[in-house]
């Protein structure tokens, strides 16, 4: 197994078997942002999906909310984004590029691309400008004063803002959290990377609201719950870390932070933060809307909880999964490239084949086991081409079986299966599909790729 995984590999699969495309293509595309295909789309629900059962379904102490993406602009005003979600920028008055001042040592030089921007005779670079970061638009028909609103930069926001609602249905005292999975926005100067640095991206983060002296001990606590989620979900030990931000590296609203970092191609970078916002979110919107967002108890106790936040994109999630599963091997004398991902994380979870397309009775009988088992689980039926081809085409997607219907099932009424990841076949009885697919789920699984 090689582990030389680079983001163009990535990039060329996804876009090749249909996970990701570029935006736009046909107007000459729109930098850095992407359209997801079936396969995408099916992984997406996946992350979705099991973040959720994770965090929400799973639990007695958090519940979920849906919030608007357009938010009174006041609420960010109070949350300090108005004032603080800036970027410090640089522009170059010879190559007309723009960088991020804090990042021109991760920056090419507009004329010469081997150099940073500042390294040559030529660059001529402005001293650094604050640049908000959230994407603004009016607000009804007139773009008069006081219309002017912003696409949400972060989910967290409109959990804040509804905190007494969810206070009183959820009934509920700290330690308790909110759970959120939506769409972001943000105008960013740099991109890139695929899909890590996008400009729009959908959050799942989570605020855990708790009593003041037990802040420490829960931001411990799901530090080690979400690195553990990914353990799970079968990102390898050795490709993820936990690093704490020094104090000079916090957002204004951050007591501390720590992100789950991976191992990407690109280095190791965040991939989840998990951060201590104390009081700050729910003492500014007190103050700007003269609500009160405090806990209430029996006995006339009376505080503002500390939130606890995990906060992730599904779209980090994604690249992480990709490069942590892809993989090169040969077999036999063929080359064969392989997602070995989570089978939960898989876009299709079996895939059901005839070994001869043209055989009427082999395409009946696998037609037959596709509808049964399509009715729980994400799975393909796939009757053309030859069949080394057509397992081939699963593997790139990641499909953790095949079930194959030949010569035999029409005597005896079973099909083999194949494993993705050791191409071991065995022969099981089509009734019984059903339950060792159930069961073939619900084993633990490590990466084959090692630790
Ligand atoms: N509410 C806190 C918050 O938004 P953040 O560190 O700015 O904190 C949280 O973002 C997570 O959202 C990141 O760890 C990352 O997973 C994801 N994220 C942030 N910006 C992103 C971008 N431009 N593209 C993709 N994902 C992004």
């Amino acid at each position: 197994m090689s582990d030389a995984v680079t983001m163009d590999k990535i990039v060329s699969l996804s876009r090749r078997r249909g996970f990701v495309f570029p935006s736009s293509e046909i107007y000459g595309g729109m930098g850095s942002t992407f359209d997801f295909g079936h396969y995408g789309v099916l992984m997406k629900n996946n992350i979705r999906e099991l973040w959720f059962e994770a965090m929400v379904r799973n639990r007695d102490d958090i519940v979920a909310i849906d919030s608007a993406v357009i938010l009174h602009p006041k609420v960010w005003e109070a949350s300090g984004h108005v004032a603080g979600f800036t970027d410090p920028l640089i522009d170059c008055r010879t190559c007309k590029l723009r960088f991020r001042a804090d990042k021109l040592e991760d920056s090419n030089c507009g004329l010469k691309p081997s150099k940073h921007p500042g390294e040559t005779p030529e660059c001529d670079l402005t001293e650094p400008r604050r640049f908000n970061l959230m994407f603004e638009t009016t607000v009804g028909a007139l773009q008069e004063e006081g219309s002017r609103a912003f696409l949400r930069p972060e989910t967290a926001q409109g959990i804040f803002i509804n905190f007494k609602n969810m206070l009183q249905i959820a009934r509920r005292k700290p330690p308790f959290g909110i759970a959120q999975i939506g769409k972001s926005f943000r105008n960013e100067i740099t991109p890139g990377n695929f899909l890590f640095r996008v400009r729009e991206f959908e959050q799942m983060e989570m605020e855990f609201f708790v009593p003041p002296d037990e802040a420490e001990k829960w931001y411990r606590y799901w530090i080690d719950e979400r690195l553990n989620w990914y353990r799970r979900y079968g990102l390898r030990d050795s490709k993820l870390r936990v690093r704490e931000h020094g104090p000079e590296e916090r957002s204004h609203y951050s007591q501390g932070t720590s992100d789950i970092e991976y191992e990407y191609p690109i280095g190791w970078s965040e991939l989840e933060g998990i951060a201590n916002r104390g009081d700050f979110d729910l003492t500014q919107h007190t103050e700007y809307s003269t609500t009160k967002l405090e806990y209430v108890g029996q006995d006339s106790e009376r505080y503002v909880p500390y939130v606890i936040e995990p906060a992730v994109s599904i779209e980090r999630i994604m690249v992480a999964l990709l490069v942590d599963a892809y993989d090169e091997e040969v077999v036999g004398e063929r080359e064969r490239t392989v997602l070995r991902l989570h089978p939960k994380m898989a876009p299709v979870t079996a895939a059901i084949l005839p070994l001869i397309g043209k055989s009427d009775d082999m395409v009946a009988k696998a037609r037959s086991l596709y509808e049964d088992l399509r009715r729980r689980h994400s799975v393909e039926y796939d009757d053309s081409g030859a069949i080394g081809r057509r397992y081939r085409r699963q593997d790139e997607i990641g499909t953790p079986w095949a079930f194959t219907v030949d010569e035999q099932t029409l005597a005896d009424d079973t099909v083999t299966v194949r494993d993705r990841d050791s191409l071991a076949q065995e022969r099981i009885a089509i009734p019984e599909v059903r339950d060792w697919l159930d069961d073939a789920l619900e084993r633990d699984w490590k990466s084959p790729k090692g630790s």
